[in-house]
């Protein structure tokens, strides 16, 4: 077997035990559920110290529990109250001292529809938490970097939804299409205190977003699978994390302003 060590920070450790995210303070917004658990565990397995904040309060527990409170803490919060989540911010200096990383990536999706019955209210409601509440933690995180001088890395969920249009998600596809302008838009007045802004975007992900239960969640990979381009992977919650987790780690130190897609080439090729 072949091992490949790294010098980097360890001396001559394998790569494989080697932690990205050693003493680095996260926030995971949206982190109860789906793709902000699943980078709560692989953070927190890296060396990170998570607050997963949400507004589902018993989920979002279980998940801190399940890692270990000396990793990962709950903070109940909704992300459309500027004042929850400007106290949410001020929770995770005051528990840690300072905040290293903002993973925005709490999220709706509005159930598919015509344009010609759009309902405004649902509209609405997808745009306030996917961009105002994004909007509202990028604000709030960044003075509690630049106040501390912390070089900072921001990463937002953005979606496959940013980089084309399907039909029926009118609200949840302008929502990541602005989220995508927010992050282009921010980087440049970030980079000015040495913090970066970046998104993920994942093609469709078996989650609590997409499927209700086990049945609905097979049905939808079944679906990803004759409808992805990459074959002989099913894009799981985990693969979104790792590359988040590239992305706020200093492995991708000079990055700030893009929107990394996570689709398996689904966005670039048009099936013959
Ligand atoms: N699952 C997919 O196919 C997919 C594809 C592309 C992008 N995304 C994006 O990934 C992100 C995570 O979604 P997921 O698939 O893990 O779904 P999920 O439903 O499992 O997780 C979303 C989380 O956001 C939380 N949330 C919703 N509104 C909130 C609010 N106002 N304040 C605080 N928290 C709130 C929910 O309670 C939930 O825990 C979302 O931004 C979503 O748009 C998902």
């Amino acid at each position: 077997m072949i091992t490949t060590f790294t010098k980097y920070k360890y001396n001559y450790l394998p790569l494989s035990v080697y932690r990205r995210l050693d003493g680095k303070i996260v926030i995971i917004t949206g982190g109860a559920s789906g793709i902000g658990a699943e980078s709560a565990r692989l953070f927190t397995d890296h060396g990170a110290k998570v607050v997963i904040v949400d507004v589902e309060e018993e989920l979002g527990q279980n998940v801190a529990v399940s890692i270990g409170e000396d990793k990962a803490s709950f903070y109940r919060c909704d992300v459309t109250n500027e004042t929850e989540v400007a106290n949410a911010v001020k929770f995770t200096v005051d528990k840690h001292g300072k905040l290293d990383v903002l993973f925005s990536n709490a999220g709706v999706c509005e159930p598919p529809g015509s344009i010609l019955d759009l309902n405004l209210e649902r509209f609405d409601r997808t745009m306030a938490v996917n961009v105002r509440g994004a909007a509202a933690f990028i604000k709030h995180a960044a003075r509690a970097m630049v106040e501390n001088g912390t070089r900072g890395s921001i990463v937002c969920t953005t979606s496959v939804a940013a980089e084309i249009g399907g039909e029926g998600l009118y609200g949840y596809t302008a929502s990541k299409h602005g989220l995508v302008g927010l992050i282009k838009s921010v980087c440049g007045d970030l980079g000015k205190h040495g913090i970066r802004i970046n998104g993920v975007a994942p093609f469709a992900v078996a989650t609590a977003m997409t499927s209700h239960d086990e049945e609905t969640a097979k049905q939808m990979e079944e679906y990803c699978e004759a409808n992805g381009i990459l074959k002989g992977v099913v894009l799981k919650a985990r693969h979104v994390a790792e590359a988040a987790m590239f992305l706020v780690s200093d492995e991708s130190v000079y990055i700030s302003g893009q929107n990394l897609v996570v689709d398996g080439g689904f966005c670039v090729v048009r099936p013959t």
